[in-house]
């Protein structure tokens, strides 16, 4: 069905296409779920859905191979878990497309230093791996480019640390289309109302994140639940000693995030289920939520962690589709800029 729509010409009404990856560079963790993955899942009904696990970018950081490659197992079988269904979506490995590396490369050639100097994660990331301060690290926004405009989306689900890196992508889109003739659909973020900036427990005025020094301060989606729980226990809030959202108070605004993206609630009904309630009870409710929430999530990764067959079947199936999507972009590109085909 997915290819019928976006490969028949004929088609009249083209169904909007979603493109998002992730990093399989460690454990997945809350923040990447409530920022992204959540609504990848959301989204897989209404439209044309195309997912990756972006491989090619995790190497701009130096990964260990047994572990690297450990990780990507269980990164796909993990989203398979989060509900990602190749019935509905494609879901693959950039690495194994390589339309991706190849548009990359075109794409740097339209992309500005100045531009990239300016992106506050390749500041961010450099500053934290001082030692290896490689090319790839600085270029990695046009291999970013590079995944979404090759399969025209529309809508780019991230969360909030993404927004900068899209809105380079838009530029890029808008230069080429430009300087040749309309080429790529410029795509627009999806970020989410909340959960989009899920922040350490131990340190709330920095992004919860999977290479935090400090372990309390991330959950991992496949953290135990008596982990789960210590870690939400142990959050850093204030003494302010009142569950409610306000400015300065960056722990509990993160709790009451994190707890109304699980259950739905909204903040004034949080606020009001905890009136004259201790920090202590607001801690636990948020971490037993969390656990009941990911509960369902860890016993189907049990599952599909099991059946590497499966995985590899779902993930050689979804990139032989994508190549063929990707590719006719990437004709028309190397047409317009000359290239003899
Ligand atoms: P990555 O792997 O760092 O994160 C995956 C997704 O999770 C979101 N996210 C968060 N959201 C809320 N709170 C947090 N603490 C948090 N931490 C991470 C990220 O915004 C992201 O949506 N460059 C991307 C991967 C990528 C990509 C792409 C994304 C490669 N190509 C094309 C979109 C389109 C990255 O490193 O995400």
């Amino acid at each position: 069905i997915l290819m019928n729509t976006m490969h028949t010409e004929t088609t009249t009404e083209r169904k909007k296409v979603i493109f998002s990856a992730i990093q399989p560079s460690g454990s997945i963790t809350l923040g990447n779920y409530l920022g992204a993955l959540k609504n990848w899942v959301a989204l897989q009904d209404e439209f044309d859905c195309i997912f990756a696990l972006a491989d090619l970018h995790t190497i701009t950081v130096r990964q260990e191979p047994a572990k690297f490659r450990r990780n990507i197992m269980e990164a796909y079988a993990l989203l398979l878990a989060c509900g990602i269904d190749v019935g509905k979506s494609l879901f693959f490995m950039q690495s194994h497309v390589h339309t991706h590396a190849e548009l990359a490369w075109i794409l740097n050639c339209y992309t500005q230093f100045g531009e990239l100097s300016r992106m506050t994660q390749f500041k961010d990331k450099s500053a934290k791996h001082a030692d290896n301060i490689n090319a790839g690290l600085f270029t990695y926004p046009a291999l970013m480019a590079a995944d979404i405009l090759l399969y025209q989306a529309d809508l780019v689900p991230v969360g909030a640390d993404q927004k900068q890196h899209l809105e380079l992508t838009r530029n890029i889109a808008e230069r080429f289309n430009g300087l040749y003739s309309p080429t790529f659909v410029v795509p627009d973020p999806y970020i989410p109302k909340n959960g989009a900036r899920v922040m350490s427990l131990q340190d709330p005025t920095k992004k919860m994140s999977k290479s935090d020094e400090n372990a309390n301060g991330c959950i991992a989606l496949l953290d135990k639940p008596e982990d789960i729980m210590r870690k939400f226990k142990r959050a850093v809030t204030d003494s302010d000693a009142c569950v409610r959202y306000a400015e300065g108070k960056d722990g509990v605004n993160n709790l009451m995030g994190i707890y109304s993206a699980v259950t739905g609630r909204t903040f004034e009904e949080i606020e009001h289920e905890f009136e004259g309630k201790g920090y202590g009870d607001f801690k636990a409710a948020v971490g037993e939520a969390v656990v009941e929430h990911l509960r369902p999530i860890q016993e189907r990764y049990a599952d599909y962690s099991k059946n590497k067959d499966y995985l590899e079947q779902c993930y050689r199936a979804s990139a032989e589709k994508a190549l063929a999507i990707s590719q006719r972009t990437l004709r028309k590109v190397m047409k317009k800029i000359g290239y003899i085909l």
